[in-house]
């Protein structure tokens, strides 16, 4: 028994430090303690068929061996583990805290977005959204528009016009005279002439003007809304543009009408809004607001469709009315947000927009 016990202590302690992987250790242990199959336990089996004082010092013995292996197992995997972790730290070793890689993330440009805000205002209320051309005829852009060849108002609209064969044309023709539309007022005489009634239409495209400064780009959007039908006053454009206003604004916004002159409306009005700042009051705190004129901020300009651009879109002025205005798109948004610079939307700054407007 003595001699069993010395040879299986000898060959499992060899055997612990031959292994060298800790699923090695498992299947070692298991041969050498395990409960069924275990060599040491089935050495201790065997005790029983001793005699007393035979029995009692080898069961002792047995006992030592059998505490001498397990830490010596004990160790081995103690080895192993921290060897594993060491290869680990070399080869695979990763810390899944860490941020993944960022990944650039695009949004809608804000032009873009107030565009479709402003579409859907005006769907609300049943004005259909059309497209007219961006490039269009002086025809359309101007002569439609009750503003004849050499007419002093088109001064005011910074065109550009487009080389074209019509140019060199000794006779004044202007209606071949192409031009970049400087604003979405084309699009009046081109949808009364699709020949149905009433009209109510919000025409949404881009303006281009011979200007740059901190208000204005060469490139920029208006938003056209004509309505034509029977009976229309200017109380009905009031009520439009007041419902866009609390609509885009705010609810405790205001607007006034202010005389104005466009050649294409009769009445014409510069359409104000009610100052965010002050209130409509035109003082803060004490003093003159900063923001506005006496508590008012211009929008755009709005009118009575002209009879002359009624005929010109051959609706009869006797029977038909219409009202008309011509906003711009940056210009709503940059007072809702409060932006100075419309230059700002157009620096490809990815900052701009997102989250951020
Ligand atoms: N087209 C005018 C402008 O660009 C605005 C406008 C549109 C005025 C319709 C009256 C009616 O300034």
């Amino acid at each position: 028994m003595h001699h069993a016990l010395q040879k299986l202590h000898e060959e499992t302690l060899q055997k612990i430090v031959e292994v060298n992987d800790l699923e090695g250790v498992e299947v070692l242990e298991l041969a050498v303690l395990g409960r069924k199959q275990g060599a040491l336990t089935a050495l201790l089996r065997q005790l029983g068929a001793l005699a007393p004082e035979e029995r009692k010092r080898a069961g002792q013995r047995a006992n030592e061996v059998k505490q001498d292996i397990e830490r010596a197992l004990d160790e081995r995997r103690t080895a192993l583990r921290a060897q594993r972790m060491a290869g680990l730290e070399e080869a695979e070793w990763m810390d899944v805290t860490l941020p993944g890689t960022p990944f650039p993330r695009g949004a809608v440009h804000p032009v873009s977005v107030a565009i479709q805000e402003i579409a859907t205002i005006f769907a609300r209320i049943g004005f259909l959204r059309a497209r007219h051309p961006e490039v269009d005829s002086d025809y359309y852009a101007f002569e439609a528009l009750h503003m004849p060849p050499g007419h002093p108002a088109r001064d005011e609209w910074e065109t550009f016009f487009v080389a074209s064969a019509a140019d060199g044309d000794q006779n004044g023709k202007q209606r071949e005279r192409i031009v970049l539309t400087p604003h979405t007022s084309n699009g009046q005489v081109r949808e009364m002439e699709k020949g149905y009634l009433p009209i109510r239409m919000i025409n949404i495209g881009k303006c281009y003007r011979r200007q740059i400064d901190v208000s204005h780009v060469p490139v920029f959007h208006q938003f056209e809304g004509l309505l034509v039908d029977r009976q229309v006053t200017v109380a009905h454009l009031k009520g439009t543009l007041e419902y866009f206003v609390r609509s885009y604004f705010g609810p405790d916004r205001t607007i006034r009408l202010r005389p104005y002159h466009f050649q294409f409306t009769e009445p014409s009005f510069e359409i104000d809004i009610s100052c965010a700042v002050c209130g409509g009051s035109g003082v803060q705190g004490g003093a003159r607001c900063r923001l506005c004129k006496s508590g008012w901020l211009e929008l755009g300009g709005a009118g009575m469709v002209h009879p002359k651009v009624l005929q010109a879109g051959r609706i009869d002025p006797r029977t038909h009315a219409g009202f008309a205005f011509g906003w711009g798109v940056e210009r709503v948004l940059m007072m809702r947000h409060g932006i100075s610079d419309i230059r700002l939307l157009y620096c490809n700054d990815l900052r701009v927009g997102g989250a951020a407007v």
